[in-house]
């Protein structure tokens, strides 16, 4: 595989800055992942830099990780507590390790990175066989809004400083239900490119995918303090246990 078909692809790219553009982290999210985890063992997909992962061990809680991308991994072994969670380098449709977990976590929109829809069921089926009977698989996404887009595309300016500006260019295929952005930064050091490509699903599309893996939905918010979700929320915290 490659480009955007490699599961390293977007780690790679994105490594190096990542912890300076996605650092917040809800504290209501740890919250409430350490209330699912019943003390672990957890998994991570998708465990990046450790920005969820860290917080959760250093409540106590046995957390590990699968990631596709060494680089993304070697910025969590660089900090404080990062050498001492296990990960596995792979890839999350097929989640790589053994289990049983009673907590399978997925944030971020991070599922959106498996670019077409049996990679994604692939993931929820995974998911399910590493679970043990009555354990959660945790997600969070945002919930899709095509109006976002003008005929297939998108351009915003993100920033503009003194000596730089970040623009978004954007493409949109609602057929493969994808897409495919360049977050460019110009500066005096020349044009930077940051590529994402993300297969978005509504909700309802992935409680079908989770009702074939064995999965049923038990709570949706719209958000991790656990915020009422409805027909205008933007994004959603969605919990499935294995029956
Ligand atoms: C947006 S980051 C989220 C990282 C972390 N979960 C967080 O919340 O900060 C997405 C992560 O997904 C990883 N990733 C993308 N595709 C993957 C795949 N197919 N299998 C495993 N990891 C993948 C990337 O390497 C990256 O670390």
């Amino acid at each position: 595989m490659a480009g955007f078909d490699d599961p390293a692809f977007y780690g790679d790219r994105w490594a190096e800055v990542y912890d300076e553009r996605d650092a917040g982290l809800d504290p209501a999210a740890v919250e409430f992942l350490a209330g699912l985890s019943g003390g672990g063992p957890v998994l991570e997909l998708a465990i990046g830099t450790g920005r969820v992962a860290l917080p959760l061990a250093n409540r106590g809680i046995t957390v590990e990780g699968v990631d596709a991308s060494q680089a993304m991994v070697d910025r969590l072994r660089a900090k404080p507590g990062g050498p001492s969670i296990p990960v596995t380098i792979g890839d999350m449709a097929q989640v790589p390790v053994r289990g049983p977990f009673r907590l399978v976590y997925l944030v971020f929109n991070s599922l959106f990175g498996l670019l077409d829809q049996a990679r994604q069921a692939g993931c929820f089926a995974s998911v399910a066989r590493v679970l043990e009977p009555g354990g959660a698989f945790a997600i969070e996404c945002f919930v899709p809004d095509v109006a976002r887009f003008d005929r297939g595309q998108r351009a915003e300016t993100l920033a503009v400083t003194e000596d730089s500006a970040t623009l978004r260019l954007s493409r949109h295929d609602a057929v493969q239900q994808r897409i495919t952005m360049q977050i460019v930064t110009m500066d005096e050091h020349g044009m930077h490119l940051r590529p994402l490509a993300l297969r978005y699903a509504w909700p309802s599309e992935l409680d079908l995918m989770a009702a074939q893996a064995g999965l049923q939905l038990t709570e949706r918010y719209a958000g991790w303090a656990r915020q009422p979700f409805d027909a205008a929320s933007a994004q959603h915290v969605s919990v499935y246990q294995r029956t």
